[in-house]
């Protein structure tokens, strides 16, 4: 059974009109990087909850998530307007298999996020363990503008950490921004150019890829992996390609 605890909002972000990050102060149970729980808030009676991945790693206080707020939607326009002090209901216990442990060995990690959907990744690249099991990760955050690339505090401090071992690439879909591609994930699969920028070789052999947001990112995407021999990764079927859509 859902247990739900209180949870009280110690800061929100204001991002842009329509992204945000609520920081929470809640006794939740222990969780593993790239898991979710669920938020809620008694609307008109019901109490109307929705899964939101952790930004924040497990032993990070206070928790912190990372926001859309989706056209019409019902549960992200009323978490936009609560202020510092208020309270929210959090699921106590967290679920998920966005996770490293369901990660086979490999030399490289990729992980590819549309919008709020890098939000477990920097849970995961905020623990120790990516960066004593992998020997490149790449992290590409794909947001329309640049208003919406966010955290790249957290990108700067990881860039400095491991010099070596981690390369980031922005892509900024409605806006030419330097340095950045203007476009879309999939079609860098599918002609190369992501690997050719960041000079790491991208293959069935030496590859694990993490994709997360957008469910047409995360179909289309596959489907030029699988182009090029990559397998949906399953317990009993390993491969190469870990998903989780965001709706
Ligand atoms: C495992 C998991 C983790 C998630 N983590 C996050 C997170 O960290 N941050 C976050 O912002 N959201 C996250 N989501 C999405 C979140 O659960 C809600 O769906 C979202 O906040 C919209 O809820 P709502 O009540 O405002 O919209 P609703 O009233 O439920 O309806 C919104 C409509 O838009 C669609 N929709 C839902 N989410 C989006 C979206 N982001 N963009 C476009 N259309 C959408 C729905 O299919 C629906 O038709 C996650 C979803 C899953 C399944
Ligand atoms: N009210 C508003 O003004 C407003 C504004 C922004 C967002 N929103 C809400 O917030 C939600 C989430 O916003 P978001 O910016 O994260 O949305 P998003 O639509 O997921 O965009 C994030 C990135 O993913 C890309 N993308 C979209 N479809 C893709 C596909 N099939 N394959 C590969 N990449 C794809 C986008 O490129 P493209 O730019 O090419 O689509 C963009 O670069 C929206 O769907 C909407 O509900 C509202």
């Amino acid at each position: 059974m859902t247990q739900w605890i209180e949870g009280t909002i110690s800061e929100i972000i204001h991002w842009t009109g329509n992204l945000f990050t609520l920081k929470i102060d809640a006794e939740v149970d222990g969780f593993t990087a790239g898991q979710f729980t669920s938020l809620a808030l008694d609307i008109n009676g019901e109490r109307i909850a929705r899964p939101y991945s952790y930004l924040s790693a497990p032993n990070q206080r206070p928790l912190e998530f990372f926001f859309y707020t989706a056209t019409n939607g019902l549960l992200s326009n009323a978490l936009v307007e609560l202020n510092p002090g208020d309270s929210v209901w959090v699921k106590k216990q967290s679920t998920g298999f966005f996770v490293l442990d369901e990660i086979p060995e490999c030399k490289n990690l990729w992980m590819l996020g549309t919008g709020t959907g890098v939000a477990p990744f920097f849970s995961i690249l905020n623990t120790e363990e990516p960066w004593e099991r992998f020997e490149n990760i790449v992290l590409v955050h794909a947001v329309r503008t640049l208003a919406d690339l966010r955290y790249q505090e957290i990108v700067r401090s990881l860039e400095q950490k491991h010099t070596d071992q981690f390369l980031f690439q922005a892509f900024i879909s409605r806006e030419e921004i330097p340095d950045t591609f203007n476009g879309r994930i999939p079609a860098s699969l599918e002609d190369r150019t992501l690997e050719k920028k960041l000079g790491l070789d991208l293959q069935p052999d030496n590859s694990h890829l993490m994709l997360c947001g957008n469910p047409s990112m995360v179909k289309e995407s596959s489907e030029a992996l699988k182009r090029r021999g990559f397998k949906k990764h399953r317990r009993r079927t390993p491969g190469h390609i870990t998903t989780e859509n965001f709706w």
